[in-house]
């Protein structure tokens, strides 16, 4: 096998970083991105345009993999050029750390999109309850909740949002006026998609939780670009696209689902680990069969959902599995 492959060695033609203090700092930026020098990208809000040196680790490992794929150990671990075949925590601590969340919490999506629907889908609502969203989702954060209602018989209500909006308190009445003792949950988007308007989401959070309500927010346009705490915030569950703003390959997608809730969770994609509850993120994103050692092949053998449900007393009461917590 050749020592250096011909990607590997475009790598050293790859402009280095600039000191913060640089004073020519934004030219040497803007050489990191393959687009020609005279064109301009306003477009990151669909999908950012990854600098050279994400590129160059996409394509290299894409490649080695396949220059190597004869060597692959595949009771050892395998290979992981498939994401969702393997827990990934590695990237999964990453993602923690910027929203601040244990990487057990965190699912690997391909999108937002992705990440909405396996929450929408994986909750379980019963027929008849409310799902509360606003008048102004990207449908990447609209239709998972549109096809829970086709489908289950849950109703999908708006809470009317002013445009523009005075203040931030009159987003947190519009919603005050639309909850009903049916809703069961609150989604909205942290930065609205058309007006790029900042929703006031830890308000909305506490709204939410007073009611004994489900707070779950749309985070694809605020991954790498404002700070995002998910404790501070308070929400049940937070999804977003990091090939965004954080110029992430593009099919990169995660969801969060807080702790008191993630276990709940039913995973829509079943593969070995389905049954997982000790490592909820990967359950919940696995979308492939890890490599085949004698272990791996046996279903997962923890505490089955319904045994630990009888274990602590019965079902599930949606008023209470999370209030407060
Ligand atoms: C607010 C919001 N939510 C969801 C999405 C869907 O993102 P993706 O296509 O990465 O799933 C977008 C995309 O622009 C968006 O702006």
């Amino acid at each position: 096998m050749p020592d250096e492959l011909p990607w590997e060695a475009l790598h050293r033609r790859i402009p280095p970083l600039p000191a913060h203090d640089d004073p020519d700092y934004w030219r040497k930026i803007r050489e990191q991105f393959p687009m020609p020098p005279d064109e301009a990208y306003c477009n990151t809000g669909t999908i950012g345009a990854s600098p050279l040196r994400v590129l160059h680790v996409v394509v290299g490992h894409t490649v080695r993999s396949m220059v190597e794929v004869a060597h692959v150990d595949w009771s050892g671990g395998g290979m992981s050029l498939l994401s969702g075949y393997s827990p990934d925590t590695e990237l999964r601590t990453k993602i923690g750390e910027l929203i601040n969340a244990h990487h057990s919490l965190v699912a690997l999506t391909q999108n937002a999109t992705m990440g909405m629907n396996l929450l929408a889908n994986g909750l379980d609502l019963p027929a008849g309850s409310e799902v509360l969203i606003t008048d102004i989702e990207h449908p990447g954060g609209r239709c998972g909740w549109e096809l829970l209602a086709e489908r289950r018989g849950t109703t999908l209500c708006k809470a009317e949002i002013p445009i523009p909006v005075e203040d931030p308190g009159r987003i947190v009445e519009a919603f005050e006026k639309a909850i009903r003792p049916e809703t069961r949950v609150m989604s909205f988007p942290h930065i609205s998609s058309e007006q790029g308007m900042i929703l006031p989401v830890k308000e909305l959070c506490s709204l939410a939780r007073e009611n004994g309500i489900l707070s779950v927010i749309d985070g694809a346009q605020a991954t790498g670009h404002i700070p995002i705490d998910v404790r501070e915030i308070g929400c049940d569950a937070y999804y977003s696209s990091p090939h965004k703003w954080l110029m992430a390959p593009a099919g990169n997608g995660f969801l969060y689902v807080k702790e008191t809730l993630i276990d709940e969770v039913w995973t829509t994609l079943a593969s070995t680990q389905w049954n997982n509850h000790e490592d909820n993120g990967y359950r919940l994103g696995q979308r492939g069969t890890p490599p085949c050692s004698r272990d791996s092949r046996r279903p997962w053998t923890s505490t089955s959902r319904s045994a630990r449900r009888e274990s602590t007393g019965g079902s599930r009461s949606w008023g209470t599995a999370y209030a407060g917590a």
